[in-house]
């Protein structure tokens, strides 16, 4: 055990639980969350979404909590190695584990830029760049900011990793919990004051055509039409891992900070819950309401389609706030760009935490030094989906990062929890310290039901996976496109193929040093043996 992992540790509880909060509620709350409902038809994704939340949310937050402080009381702080603590006899399990790292710096190298976005909107709005400008103003403006001109994107973007890398360097309880006490209640404040006024808007004022509570009906009148639909199931389990951070290696590392005897079972809930607020309540009341508002629900639905999430919520909602003002605009997007930035920044740390401890404990790095390491392969890894970002880079990162891993790992995971490493250890891990009682029908769960339902979902994606591999849209869309389209088209299939190649060096290159750690490991234990015996 390193002694620079064992002074790692929370401060206070409620600390804790914001940082993992933090660590949950994130941009995928107030941007993926409202496109997938739309996308998937509003009421009939609430219930596919509820029921994957119940079936796999909280098993899943259970299961990685009790892994992470179980995988801590041995010292270790990333997937890896909790993964090999959990069934130290069959070796391959960790480079599953690897998966915990791979995603964490996969996602990292794309959210970052996103969240100096925000960052940088916040600047935008307070200097009144929206101010005057008319629709397509407003949309130039953030066509200019992705294309790259000028020097504010990348300042913005530096600024972040920056950041990043400095509240890191902080630890635990100095940095991660200080950001997550503030950032997130002023989220908090600020996604209520939103989402009074989207919901409060009513046609015939401030420019608005339809009542914002239409927003709402859309979103919460259940519709029985789609629910069987594999398509609508599988974007409901995407996001409940996405938003969750499930699947990702965050939590367990985080849980891995836990004393023996801390409590996980009601901690999870709290931040568990805390998320779905934050994700149905708020999420659901910005952003669908306030473009319904002005567009109606089908103008809202052909908006996504051309514009996207990212669309709506960089080009589109600055627009529609100067219909409220000039200063509740100013007010306005101060609001919801600070609160997509801390939204973002409280889990890109997250993302940041398995990455430190796993150079940390296995190479003895200072934190110093590990944090600086993060933020320097955010920045390479990161630069193509900044300068390439037209060309899907961006996408394809969160493709196989933010989507298919994530799936990929929940289900070796669950898998090792409740059948290798055995449901009657592992729920004694979750109820051991728990300071609720947990009903006992999620035991059953975590043995039979997520299993299956993930296995499904990983099947059921199998189709879409090859797809994606063998590019089919891309092809297809090449025979009829010609000119400056067919470019477009070649240079995309070019800089998917780039960014696959990254992300494979990228996973080979973690399971080699874990593979270089464990041969370390081996060798001291014999040298501890001998000098023993
Ligand atoms: N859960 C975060 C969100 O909703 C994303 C995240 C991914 C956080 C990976 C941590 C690790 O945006």
């Amino acid at each position: 055990m390193s002694s620079t992992a064992t002074k790692e540790g929370w401060g206070t509880r409620v600390g804790l639980v914001l940082a993992m909060a933090g660590n949950a509620v994130g941009l995928g709350n107030f941007l993926r969350f409202p496109v997938q409902a739309i996308q998937n038809g509003g009421g009939s994704f609430i219930i596919p979404y509820l029921v994957c939340f119940l079936l796999m949310g909280i098993p899943l937050l259970f299961i990685e909590w009790s892994m992470g402080r179980f995988g801590g009381k041995f010292g270790h702080h990333s997937t890896p190695f909790i993964l090999d603590s959990l069934a130290p006899k069959q070796s391959l399990w960790k480079y599953i584990g690897v998966f915990g790292i791979f995603t964490n710096i996969a996602v990292a190298a794309y959210y970052c830029y996103l969240e100096s976005w925000a960052l940088g909107y916040v600047w935008n709005s307070i200097s009144g760049t929206f101010t005057g400008l008319d629709r397509t103003g407003v949309a130039n403006v953030f066509v200019e900011y992705t294309g790259l001109n000028g020097p504010q994107p990348y300042f913005f973007w530096l600024i972040c990793l920056v950041l990043n890398t400095y509240i890191l360097s902080k630890g635990l309880s100095g940095g991660v919990e200080k950001v997550a006490m503030v950032g997130m209640p002023l989220l908090i404040v600020f996604g209520i004051f939103l989402a009074v006024r989207g919901i409060s808007l009513q046609a015939g004022t401030n420019g608005a055509e339809f009542n914002g509570t239409e927003g709402l009906n859309f979103l919460w009148t259940p519709n029985f039409d789609t629910i069987w639909s594999p398509k609508v199931w599988l974007a409901a389990a995407g996001q409940i891992f996405f938003t969750l951070s499930v699947g990702m290696g965050s939590i367990q590392c985080y849980a891995s900070y836990l004393r023996e005897k801390d409590d996980v079972a009601l901690n999870a809930m709290s931040a568990g819950w805390m998320n779905e607020f934050v994700e149905v309540v708020l999420g659901g009341a910005v952003l669908i309401p306030i473009t319904v508002g002005y567009f109606g629900i089908d103008g809202m639905k052909a908006l996504v389609n051309e514009v996207g999430g990212l669309g709506l919520g960089f080009r589109t909602l600055p627009y529609l706030f100067q219909q409220w003002g000039p200063i509740l605009a100013i007010i306005a997007g101060v609001a919801w760009f600070g609160l997509l930035f801390f939204a973002g920044i409280t889990s890109s740390l997250a993302m940041g935490t398995p990455v430190m401890g796993f150079l940390q404990n296995e190479f003895n790095w200072k934190r110093g030094s590990s944090a600086l390491a993060f933020g320097v392969i955010v920045f390479v890894l990161g630069l193509p989906t900044v300068v390439f970002f037209q060309y899907g880079v961006f996408d394809e990162y969160d493709y196989w990062a933010g989507t298919v891993s994530l799936v990929v790992f929940a289900l070796f995971e669950t898998i090792l929890f409740a059948w290798i490493f055995g449901i009657k250890r592992g729920w004694a891990e979750i109820i051991s310290g728990a300071d609720i009682k947990v009903p006992i029908i999620f035991k059953y769960i975590i043995l039979v039901v997520t299993p299956l339902l993930l296995g499904w979902v990983f099947v059921s994606s199998l189709p879409g996976i090859w797809d994606q591999i063998t590019q089919v849209k891309l092809n297809n869309d090449l025979l009829t496109a010609t000119g400056a389209e067919a470019e477009k088209i070649k240079n995309t299939i070019f800089f998917q193929n780039i960014s696959r190649l990254l992300l494979l060096a990228l996973w080979v290159g973690i399971a080699s040093l874990v593979y270089v750690a464990y041969r370390k490991r081996k060798l001291n234990e014999n040298v501890h043996n001998n000098v023993n015996a």
